[in-house]
């Protein structure tokens, strides 16, 4: 019989945010498919869990996915489409042999999560794979707590979106919404400071850096502009009221 595949979301950091549901399907899994965003480096997911559930007598599977930017409805970057493709390939492998997968990634994986994407891969080629998606916490709500604020409460709307969008799409976005949630900020932070302040909301934004993680971090207001520069980790939350 074939194995199932699970993508599960592994909460922001702390490995108390692991859920036990999580934390089951780690254990009943012989196989882990564990990411990487460095070709060198460590896999995030992989530290966030191991004090939780023993790696011991797992088969620990790294892979390298390059962090490019992703448009979706547009053909990929070919390094990407192609680390989705040997994912894929390696995990069905494994799947085909009966046993289960089980890929631990940041956060939520329903937020810009590298597990979609080799679901889509795998589903492409097998239809009627068995898959699961374990939700986690998401760095949104962990940020937001650890600024000790709502996200959103009434009839307030919230949006999250990519701070790489350029600043006039930026702008119109943040303009429609109570509360803005900006990911992926730590390359375009002194575009996104900027045009905060243009528009006089600087006073109404909070960098959370590494939120849950030992070295976690919070900036408010104008201390942001003489802040150093953020970890890859890093959320802005701008709360208007
Ligand atoms: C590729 S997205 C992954 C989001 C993840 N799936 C989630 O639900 O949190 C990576 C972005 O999430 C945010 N992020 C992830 N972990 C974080 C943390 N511990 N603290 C603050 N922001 C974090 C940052 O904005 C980072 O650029």
């Amino acid at each position: 019989m074939a194995g199932r595949f699970f993508v599960i979301g592994v909460g922001p950091g702390d490995p108390e945010l692991v859920t036990m549901k999580a934390a089951r399907i780690l254990r009943e899994s012989p196989v882990w498919f564990v990411p990487r965003g460095h070709q060198d480096g460590e896999s995030t997911a992989l530290a966030i869990v191991e004090p939780v559930v023993d790696s011991g007598g797992k088969e620990v599977m790294n892979h390298y996915f390059p962090m490019k930017r992703i448009h979706r409805g547009e053909t990929p970057d070919p390094e990407v489409a192609e680390a989705w493709r040997q994912a894929a390939e390696a995990i069905l492998v494994r799947i085909r042999q009966g046993d289960d997968v089980a890929f631990p990634t940041l956060g939520d994986p329903a937020i810009y999560s590298t597990g979609f994407y080799v679901c889509e891969t795998l589903l492409a080629q097998v239809p009627d794979l068995h898959v699961e998606i374990i939700p986690g916490v998401s760095a949104i709500g962990a940020s937001a707590a650890a600024a000790g604020q709502p996200l959103c409460l009434g009839n307030e709307r919230l949006v999250v979106i990519p701070a790489t969008f350029e600043n006039g799409r930026l702008q119109g976005i943040i303009e429609q919404f109570d509360t803005i949630v900006l990911m992926k900020v730590h390359r375009v932070m002194d575009r996104v400071l900027a045009l905060l302040g243009e528009m006089d909301l600087l006073e109404h934004a909070v960098l959370v850096e590494r939120s849950s993680q030992s070295g976690q971090r919070i900036t408010k207001g104008r201390h942001l502009l003489s802040a150093p520069e953020p970890h890859y980790f890093s959320t802005i939350i701008v709360r208007k009221s």
